[in-house]
């Protein structure tokens, strides 16, 4: 009987450990510490997460608002992804300093490099709001009664809340609008470049290995927060000192195996666990496939003129990563949503839905939620898609169309009222000049001809020709004189007389349209989360990501994809070397790798069989984000530096398939390698704390 019931225990276990979820770190006690150290862990959720005392969390920044990054010394250094500092290691290169093509290392301190504008924030703590939020929020409410209810109360709880002035406060909803958790911030604004590796390591395989396993991407980059003399957050100065952290994560020798328990800490972006099939329908229907078009269309361009020159290859390198990037990925998305049969999986679990209504009264309630999410997203179809391919058209890829924007912004707020002129018109500017730091007409060109037609019928080249905002000296000039005289130069400038109508159509009818149903769905998004707890309380929730900090876990593992293909979970530097193309722009592998490889000269960062691993796999739910999180042993050790997904399992931000979806991490003993062996940075080595878990 006993045995039974630990066989019963065992099977349940390894049924529910391996579901996924992104879980909220001051909540781990109970289900989720149980579930980690069944799977393995030594952690208590204190471990993890704790206010009193330093723990996990404080050695976990937010990258820049985008990624995650680690503290891994006493000294502030910090570690993300080579993609996530890409912009900044593209911003000090040139053709003489070519730092994404040969890599960068600081030798001291005084080498790092400053970057304006680049933050890393901390969480100091966590506390549930919801009742203060929700205080007189009633079902009955319209969105925007409910909506600004909530808003008067957020300015009483912020008002309410305890914090050093230094320190930031941000509330956000979680599980659509039935929760809401507040966050104290720490925000660091002197974060100086350390180190990266050439792109023939860390962006090794680029577009054709992204999304894609098994991989051999060594997708690193080191950076170090500086404080003021009492080591709290400041503006950059060189009197800044090395900031102390409250914790950093010690690195492990003793790598992984196929089994050990991984978690991965830091910020997932976005994800949308609970959609109803129609959404899912027209996201990889209609949104996915029209976007998918058009930046094909613009990479296409982009890609060609990158290999053909080197200037571009470096002013376009981070643009192009960018749009590359969610190219690929919803690709992937819409194969592994048809794949894994998504949407008749939640056919099915909505017919389940209803049934449990039924059977538990509940059918006057919310019986009318899933006929009018289907209503909705009938009418939401059109404006949806063509909402998404504006955006796609005028902000992501196209730059003119870009400028073109931002300029009837301007002309806006002049008209409102005219004593915003210098205002309106310094803002422009500066939006004009960040995009001529990186811009070629040529390019841009080529890529207006290429998307344009995908969004509208009359399409005019000729405009490139004529227009004054391809030439930032032209712009600033156009940009001369009294309101009226702007303004009448701008209505005469040809890409402007273009543009102008098609923006004017979005505000006036794409974005309302949109907005009006989107809020619809949204208030009926939240409706359909309270039903599902209330309804179906058996099942497993989890908040979906919303860019705050949040704990994932699951173990090294391995995967079928497809009938008799088994992937191994670990890459080693033999893979490196038989993907190397001599040249390539993707495969290239630089001469000091491949001496060090046919060395064998890995020192103490190869694996027990002599070989060194580069990167590995796990079941972590990840997404977005993740980009930089700390993968953590069972001992609160750093063991890896999450990067990516594999391609089967991509669809996971809208349906998370435990059997193929897996996380990718660069393993630390690469990241490691590279640094003293590759970069001879050997100073960077000394300053962390490495341990041997294993060799107790
Ligand atoms: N796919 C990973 C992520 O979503 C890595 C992106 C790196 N960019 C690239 N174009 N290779 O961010
Ligand atoms: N590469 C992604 C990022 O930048 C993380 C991978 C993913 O989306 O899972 O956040």
């Amino acid at each position: 009987m006993r045995f039974l019931k630990i066989i019963f225990f065992f099977i349940a276990f390894q049924m529910t450990a391996q579901q996924g979820g992104m879980w909220i770190p001051s909540l781990l006690e109970g289900m989720n510490e149980d579930e980690m150290q069944s799977l393995g862990s030594k952690l208590t959720a204190q471990d993890i997460y704790d206010v009193n005392n330093s723990s996990l969390k404080d050695a976990i920044g937010h990258f820049n608002g985008g990624c995650t990054s680690e503290v891994i010394s006493p000294k502030g250094l910090l570690l993300t992804n080579h993609h996530c500092g890409f912009s900044q290691i593209q911003s000090h290169s040139s053709l003489e300093n070519d730092y994404l093509r040969d890599g960068f290392w600081a030798m001291t301190l005084e080498e790092e490099i400053p970057n304006d504008g680049l933050f890393v924030e901390f969480i100091v703590r966590i506390e549930d709001v919801t009742d203060a939020m929700l205080a007189g929020v009633t079902n009955e409410m319209s969105p925007r009664a409910r909506q600004s209810k909530i808003d008067i109360n957020r300015n009483a709880v912020v008002k309410a809340t305890q914090k050093e002035d230094w320190q930031g406060i941000k509330i956000r909803p979680f599980y659509k609008g039935n929760a809401y958790y507040l966050f104290v911030t720490e925000r660091f604004e002197d974060v100086r470049l350390v180190g990266a590796p050439p792109s023939s390591i860390g962006k090794f395989g680029s577009d054709t290995d992204n999304w894609v396993w098994p991989r051999h991407t060594g997708d690193f980059s080191m950076f170090r927060i500086y404080a003021d003399k009492n080591n709290r957050p400041a503006k950059y100065s060189k009197d800044n000192v090395p900031y102390k952290p409250k914790h950093f994560l010690p690195v492990s020798l003793d790598g992984i195996e196929e089994g050990d328990f991984t978690m991965v800490f830091g910020f997932p972006g976005r994800t949308n666990e609970y959609l109803p099939a129609v959404a899912i329908e027209q996201i990889t229907q209609k949104v996915n496939p029209s976007n998918i078009a058009i930046r094909e269309a613009a990479l296409k361009v982009i890609d060609a003129n990158m290999k053909a020159d080197d200037q571009i290859r470096i002013q376009y390198a981070s643009k192009q990563a960018r749009i590359a990037n969610a190219w690929k990925k919803w690709i992937g998305e819409n194969l592994g949503i048809q794949k894994s049969g998504a949407i008749a999986i939640k056919r099915k679990f909505e017919s389940d839905f209803t049934k449990a209504l039924k059977a538990k009264g509940m059918e006057t309630e919310y019986g009318t939620i899933l006929p009018e999410f289907s209503r909705l997203y009938n009418e939401f179809e059109a404006v949806n898609v063509k909402r998404n391919n504006f955006i796609e058209v005028f902000f992501r890829t196209n730059e003119l169309m870009q400028m073109a924007f931002r300029a009837f912004q301007m002309e806006q707020a002049i008209i409102a009222n005219p004593n915003n002129l210098d205002k309106a018109v310094e803002s422009f500017k500066n939006r004009l000049k960040r995009i001529h730091k990186n811009y070629n007409v040529n390019v841009d060109k080529g890529v207006y001809q290429a998307v344009m037609p995908l969004y509208t019928s009359t399409v005019d080249a000729s405009i490139y020709d004529k227009t004054a905002f391809t030439d930032m000296d032209s712009a600033s000039k156009l940009l001369e004189g009294t309101g009226d005289e702007i303004l009448e130069k701008l209505n005469n400038d040809a890409a402007y007389q273009y543009a102008k109508p098609l923006i004017k159509e979005f505000y006036t009818k794409l974005e309302p349209e949109f907005q009006q149903i989107n809020t619809q769905i949204n208030a009926l998004q939240t409706k359909y989360m309270t039903a599902l707890m209330k309804v179906m309380p058996e099942e497993r929730y989890f908040p979906d990501a919303n860019s705050t900090l949040r704990v994932t876990y699951g173990k090294v593992n391995g995967y079928a994809p497809r009938d008799a293909v088994y992937y191994d979970p670990v890459t080693y530097l033999d893979g490196v070397i038989e993907k190397y193309v001599p040249g390539d722009y993707e495969f290239d592998v630089p001469q000091k790798l491949r001496d060090l490889y046919d060395a064998k000269d890995y020192g103490q960062y190869a694996d027990k069989n002599g070989k060194l691993p580069i990167c590995f796999l796990g079941t972590n739910h990840t997404t977005g984000g993740n980009s930089g999180s700390p993968a953590i042993d069972a001992e609160g050790n750093l063991v890896g530096l999450n990067f990516d997904r594999v391609w089967e399992g991509t669809m996971s931000d809208i349906y998370y398939d435990p059997e193929i979806c897996r996380n990718i991490m660069v393993d630390l003993r690469y990241v490691l390698f590279i640094v003293d062996k590759y970069a001879g940075a050997k100073r960077l080595i000394d300053e962390m704390k490495l341990v041997h878990p294993k060799k107790k």
